[in-house]
C-alpha cells in the first residue's frame, strides 16, 4: 500500500484527480470504478472542471459503480444513480451506454450481479477503482464479516452504515436494509485502487485498515493483499496511524517518476 497524507481534502482531491485524467489521457478506453457518498465529491468537481477547462475528454470511458440500494427507484434523490448523475455524468462527456450501476430494481437479484460481473470483464477489467471507507472498515458496502472472496451480490447495511448514511434519506429508518455491492474479490481484481478518507471520524477506520491485520472484520484491510493500492487521505483521517511519519517520508523522497 502507499499511504499519501495531505493537508485536507481539497489537496487530497486535486492530485486523485490529476492522477485519473493521465490515465484517461494515456490510455484509450479507461474503464473506471466510482464511488459515491460524501468523500469522492470534490473529486469528481475537480474533474468536471478538468472536463470544462482543460478538455478531459471521457468520451471512451467506461464506467462501474461500485454499489446500489435495492428496491429503490433509480430516481430517487438519493440513489446512486442520481448521485452520479448529478455530481459527475451528467456534467462530463461520458456515453451513456458506457456507464454501469447495479441495478437495484432487478428482478432476479443474483442473475444481475452475474451480469454485472460479466459486463465488468467484457470491459477488460477496472483499470482505477476509488474507494470511499465507512466508519465501520467497510468498502463498496461489504460491511465487517463479508467473505475476503465476495463477488458482486445482495448485501445487508449495519445499523451504523443506516446511521452514517441517514441524512439522504431523512432518518436512519428510511434507508433501505439492503444493497447490491461489488465484492471484495471483485475490487480485489482492479488494476489499482485509489482508497479516499477524510475528516476524523475516518481516522480508526483507516487505521485499522492500513495497519491492522487482514481480517473480514475490517474488510478494507484486504487491501493490503493489493498489488496497488493507494490510501490518499487528509491530515484528520492520518491521525491514528501509527507510521504516519514514515508515510510522509517515503511520499516527500520519491523520485518525480514514481509520485502519483
Ligand atoms: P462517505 O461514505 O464518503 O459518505 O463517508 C464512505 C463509504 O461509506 O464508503
Amino acid at each position: 500500500m502507499e499511504i499519501i497524507i495531505q493537508p485536507d481534502a481539497e489537496a487530497a482531491s486535486r492530485l486523485a484527480a490529476r492522477f485519473i485524467a493521465k490515465l484517461i489521457r494515456e490510455k484509450s478506453r479507461a474503464v473506471l470504478g466510482f464511488a459515491t457518498g460524501q468523500t469522492p465529491l470534490p473529486l469528481y468537481r475537480e474533474l468536471c472542471r478538468l472536463h470544462r477547462e482543460e478538455k478531459l475528454d471521457f468520451d471512451r470511458v467506461t464506467s462501474f459503480n461500485l454499489d446500489e440500494y435495492v428496491g429503490l427507484n433509480p430516481a430517487h434523490p438519493a440513489s446512486f444513480r442520481t448521485y452520479m448523475w448529478t455530481h459527475l455524468f451528467g456534467q462530463i462527456n461520458i456515453v451513456p451506454e458506457h456507464v454501469h450501476i447495479p441495478d437495484g430494481l432487478a428482478p432476479n437479484i443474483p442473475i444481475s450481479c452475474e451480469k454485472y460481473e460479466d459486463e465488468i470483464q467484457a470491459a477488460g477489467g477496472i483499470d482505477l477503482q476509488i474507494l470511499g471507507i465507512g466508519t465501520d472498515g467497510h468498502i463498496g458496502f461489504n460491511e465487517p464479516t463479508s467473505s475476503l472472496v465476495s463477488r458482486t451480490r445482495i448485501k445487508t447495511l449495519t445499523a451504523r452504515t443506516r446511521r452514517d448514511n441517514a441524512g439522504a434519506f431523512g432518518g436512519e429508518d428510511k434507508v433501505p436494509p439492503h444493497v447490491i455491492t461489488m465484492g471484495l474479490a471483485t475490487i480485489m481484481e482492479c488494476r489499482t485502487c485509489l482508497l479516499l478518507a477524510f475528516g476524523a471520524p475516518k481516522a480508526a477506520a483507516v487505521a485499522l485498515a492500513v495497519e491492522g491485520p487482514v481480517t473480514a472484520t475490517v474488510p478494507a484491510s484486504i487491501l493490503q493483499f493489493h498489488r496497488r493500492t493507494i490510501v490518499l487521505i487528509d491530515e484528520e483521517a492520518s491521525s491514528k496511524l501509527l507510521r504516519g511519519e514514515y508515510y510522509r517520508y517515503v511520499y516527500e523522497h520519491k523520485p518525480d517518476w514514481q509520485k502519483i
